[in-house]
């Protein structure tokens, strides 16, 4: 058993929201807190949703500083922390589902108008499939907003998971005098202030009378009542339950104001796990172990069209990555030695000796990578990625200029390997389809054929609903599935067999017609 301390002190977790409800202004105060960057307005790298509409030069723009906030590591306490950043762009939804696969835990931020929105709840979804301890924080306290118990009902009902809240508001909005710390006993008093922490008032519990003397008699007492039904009503904070996933804890706050970020932070990293055994095909490998593994779980090319180098995102899993080693890319069977592996600290990118499970270490990559490939010491193991999801939008991809049929095809194979969107190919007419979760991908496609391989291409419109890995256990019904609709089969890259519905009702009427058929929407079964 290898590098124990330096393990049990890392916690590598990922904020995630619906666009706007405060998760840039919370990556940035806790970079505040670890002194990772020292003033307020730092961080930008989600800008890019505010341009909503399909804006490809902001899209380069983004990819350029990105690469930067990618991953932010950096030192609290005796802690090393990594956050992992998600694209705040929901036609990017597929990119943070990935980076899902590399956090141990989350951080889920809700706003307290808005309560659960559409993102966030694809976003638990994915989160619950690999049973990912979650931490909710309820940000814009100093705005109006809902009821605090009617928050903690809709987060239970619309998330599907118990929540436990360890902090609780005075008022919200104007009236919001502070935070109670159910977990430490503590009483924060708000202050707005966007760069400095808030005053604490020292009580010994909640019948402390300096309650009733900082924020009033009246609201004192609506406190306790408050703690008292919290108490009441939810299960005391059993620490296991949310290391597996049952319960999640809550905290209330207000991100621009500093507030209520060092208590939630402070209970992160006494609570949060370190890096968690992962599950291979072959085995469950175990961060402790001697030996180095890791996976990649993201690629990202590099701004530069005249060299295309990428650089890929590994997630160390066990024992200790070292720059200059022979390592073995499992898919290829071939063995590399990286002699200027990146380190990712804060907004900075250098080079690294050593890397340990948790940590994120950038690979040069000049095409060897693909998203989800295994790199071990020599074994073979394949880490099991998240599946791909049924996209939303479909177009057939059209070679514009004929001179450059292999650009375009080497282009379409590499940004497919990157994980941009996916590839279809129907076996009716031999087009080929790509599919994406928003328009803003095709966009991106479009725009990086032309500038990273020189070659055109144009969309057309094909009408479909989804597209859905078909299998059976029987081989003739499954043949006779394909005959009858073989205008509607695909294959993906992979070579496995996709039922391409153009409408609800034609699916439903596959699924009842052919039962002995299975039909699946993520890519992995
Ligand atoms: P996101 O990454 O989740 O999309 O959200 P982001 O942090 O960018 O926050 C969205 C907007 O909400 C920002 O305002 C931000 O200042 C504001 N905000 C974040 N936390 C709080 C809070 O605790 N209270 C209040 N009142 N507002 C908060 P913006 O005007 O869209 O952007 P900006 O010009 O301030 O950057």
């Amino acid at each position: 058993m290898a590098n124990t301390n330096e393990i049990s002190r890392r916690r590598t977790f990922a904020i995630i929201s619906h666009p706007d409800a405060g998760k840039t202004t919370l990556t940035e105060k806790l970079l505040l807190f670890g002194g990772a960057i020292h003033v307020a307005g730092a961080v930008k790298s989600n800008k890019i949703k505010k341009t909503a509409t399909s804006d490809w030069m902001e899209i380069e723009k983004q990819r350029g500083i990105s690469v930067a906030t990618s991953v932010m590591g950096f030192n609290y306490g005796d802690y090393k922390i990594n956050i992992l950043d998600t694209p705040g762009h929901q036609d990017f939804a597929e990119d943070t589902y990935r980076t899902l696969t590399a956090v141990d835990s989350v951080i889920i931020v809700v706003d307290v108008a808005k309560g659960v929105e559409t993102q966030t709840r694809k976003l638990m979804e994915v989160c619950r499939m690999r049973n990912t301890p979650v931490i909710i924080f309820v940000n814009k306290l100093d705005r109006e907003g809902r009821d605090p118990f009617d928050i903690l009902d809709e987060l239970e009902k619309e998330l599907q998971i118990s929540v436990r809240p360890l902090s609780w508001p005075i008022n919200i909005g104007a009236k919001f005098k502070g935070v109670y710390n159910i977990y430490e006993h503590t009483l924060n008093l708000f202050k707005p202030d966007k760069q400095h922490v808030t005053d604490r008032v020292e009580i010994d519990d909640i019948n402390d009378p300096a309650i009733d003397a900082a924020v009033g008699d009246d609201d004192a007492a609506q406190l306790r009542t408050d703690i008292e039904l919290i108490d009441g009503v939810y299960p005391k904070f059993n620490e296991q339950d949310y290391l597996d996933a049952q319960v999640a804890p809550v905290f209330f706050g207000s991100a621009l104001n500093t507030f209520g970020v060092k208590e939630l932070l402070d209970c992160f990293v006494r609570i949060a796990p370190s890096p968690r055994p992962v599950q291979a095909i072959e085995r469950v490998v175990n961060p402790e172990e001697d030996k180095f593994t890791g996976f990649v779980f993201k690629i990202h090319a590099n701004m530069d069209p005249n060299h295309r180098s990428c650089l890929a995102f590994v997630k160390v899993c066990s024992g200790v990555f070292r720059r200059g080693e022979n390592y073995k890319h499992v898919r290829s069977g071939k063995v590399y030695r990286f002699s200027a592996p990146t380190a990712f600290m804060a907004q900075k990118k250098e080079i690294i000796d050593e890397v340990y499970p948790g940590d994120i270490v950038g690979l040069p990559d000049n095409g060897i990578f693909k998203i989800g490939d295994t790199i071990t010491e020599g074994e073979d193991l394949h880490f099991k990625g998240l599946p791909s999801f049924s996209p939303e939008m479909f177009k057939y991809i059209e070679n514009s200029d004929p001179m450059k049929t292999k650009q375009l095809n080497k282009g379409i194979e590499q940004l497919m390997d990157e994980g941009v969107a996916q590839l279809f190919t129907n076996q009716f007419n031999g087009r080929k389809i790509i599919g994406t979760v928003g328009q803003l991908q095709f966009e991106v496609i479009q725009y990086r054929l032309l500038h990273e391989y020189g070659a055109q291409c144009r969309w057309e419109p094909i009408h479909l609903y989804k597209a859905c890995w078909i299998e059976s256990d029987d081989n003739e019904a499954l043949e006779s599935f394909k005959k009858r609709k073989h205008q509607f089969m695909a294959l993906d890259r992979e070579e496995r067999d996709v039922f391409l519905a153009d409408s609800s009702y034609v699916l439903q009427m596959a699924q009842q017609d052919f039962p002995k058929i299975r039909f699946h929407f993520t890519s992995e079964f």
